[in-house]
């Protein structure tokens, strides 16, 4: 029979058997009174109730094997979905090979996970930060600017070289020059909360925290201890040998850029009717100027591999200078003011050699630290090692 009818079916025979019960306990008793009460019809009475009395033992010997076989029938198809389940998940996990650009594991992984609700609560948190933390958030509303994790880590951080979580699981806790301290996990997910989301840290004991991590951790699972898998994080854009131009790249804002993320950067209205709208590039519900994408190498490997949307590393629309030029013009716009400027870089050598606030251990001006040339920086960093 149909696996899927089976226990249905054999439940309604069940039922049946036992209303049929019932029925002959109703006679039972029925022909009982009968007896008691007209004493002449005492014989005929008496081959009737055997009758009836065997068979309410046969129905209820048929109830017991049913009821029996139907908790051991249950009980097996569970267990094999369960084996087949494992069996399916051992040939869906990606292996780990350092000559290939890492591949998110399979979401089938994640439905299937013990702890699969708090593994995609933490995609859902990251794909539509939003719903739960914007204008109108069920969890903490009006604390974040105008993007979801995902406008910056593409495809819920899964894609490659879309600023990606492939290397958290395996590199964290991690020493961080920009903090002078040891990350973990919550920790570096707080500074893009207050930084590029420009709001504040959420608690790291809450729900959503655990969340998060626990998501970002799956996406990691199988990658070694300490491995930085290809394909993670960003591309890096070569320096030019010139300063990035601010005008060179506003021309180069209209004609690509400004269909989707308006001419005033703050983004229009998706034309699919959902109600989204593309996210802002600057202003006050842009990300802040203590974040990863204010400096001109993450903005310019950011968009290198992924913008306009649709780009991949491997199929790339900007050429590097029109990467580095629209790092410049838009990195030159108005927006939220740096908010761990005393606190950031406490070892003032180890400054990235984008990074625009001084003071730096070496001469070069901010102006330099900036838009570039970047090549004399780096190679006077080079030395100082
Ligand atoms: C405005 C863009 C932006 C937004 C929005 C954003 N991030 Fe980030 N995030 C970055 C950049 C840029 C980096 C650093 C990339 C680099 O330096 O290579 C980063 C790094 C990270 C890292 C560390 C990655 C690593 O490999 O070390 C984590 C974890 C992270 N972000 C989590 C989040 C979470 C969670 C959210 C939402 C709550 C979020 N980010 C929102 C831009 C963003
Ligand atoms: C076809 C529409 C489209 C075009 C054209 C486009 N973008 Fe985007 N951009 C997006 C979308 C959509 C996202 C958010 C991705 C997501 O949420 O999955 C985004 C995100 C971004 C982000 C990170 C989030 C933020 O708001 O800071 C930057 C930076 C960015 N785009 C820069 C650019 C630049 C520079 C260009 C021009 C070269 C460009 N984009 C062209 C659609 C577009």
């Amino acid at each position: 029979m149909d696996k899927s009818l089976y226990q249905p079916v054999m439940w309604l025979v069940l039922g049946a058997l036992i209303v049929g019960l019932m029925v002959v306990n109703g006679w039972l008793a029925w022909f009982q009174r009968k007896a008691m009460t007209e004493a002449c019809l005492k014989d005929a009475c008496a081959q009737q109730l055997r009758f009836l009395k065997s068979a309410r033992f046969l129905l209820w010997a048929f109830i017991g094997v049913l009821f029996l076989g139907g908790i051991a029938s249950w009980y097996t198809a569970e267990y094999t979905a369960r084996k087949e389940t494992a069996a399916k998940r051992k040939n869906l996990w990606p292996v780990y090979d350092p000559a290939k650009i890492w591949e998110a594991p399979d979401l089938f992984l994640a439905q299937s996970d013990d702890n699969a609700k708090l593994i995609l609560y933490g995609r859902q948190l990251i794909s539509n930060t939003q719903d739960y933390f914007g204008p109108e958030g069920i969890v903490r509303p009006h604390s974040i600017n105008g993007l979801n994790c995902q406008s910056c880590h593409l495809d819920a951080g899964a894609k490659a070289f879309g600023n990606n979580y492939f290397a958290v699981s395996s590199t964290y806790p991690l020493m961080r020059a920009r903090s002078g301290t040891l990350e973990t996990i919550p920790k570096r997910v707080n500074d893009c909360f207050e930084r590029s989301l420009n709001g504040s840290a959420l608690d790291t004991t809450s729900r959503e925290m655990q969340a998060i991590i626990a998501y970002i951790q799956f996406l990691g699972t199988g990658v070694p201890k300490g491995a930085k898998p290809k394909g993670s994080g960003l591309v890096e854009v070569k320096p030019l040998d010139r300063p990035a131009d601010p005008a060179k790249g506003a021309a180069l804002y209209t004609g690509k850029c400004a269909s989707c993320h308006g001419s005033d950067g703050q983004g229009v209205a998706m034309p699919d009717g959902s109600g989204n709208h593309y996210p802002p590039l600057w202003g006050a519900r842009s990300y802040n100027q203590a974040a990863g994408l204010f400096r001109l190498s993450r903005f310019a490997g950011y968009i290198k591999a992924n913008m306009p949307f649709g780009a991949t590393f491997e199929n790339p629309q900007l050429s590097d200078e029109e990467c580095w030029d629209l790092a410049a013009f838009v990195n030159s716009q108005p927006r939220p003011e740096h908010p761990f400027l005393a606190a950031d870089w406490p070892k003032i050598e180890k400054k990235p050699y984008d990074h625009p606030f001084g003071p730096f251990a070496d001469s070069f001006p901010e102006q330099q630290h900036k838009f570039g040339p970047f090549e004399p920086i780096i190679a006077f960093q080079k030395n100082l090692k």
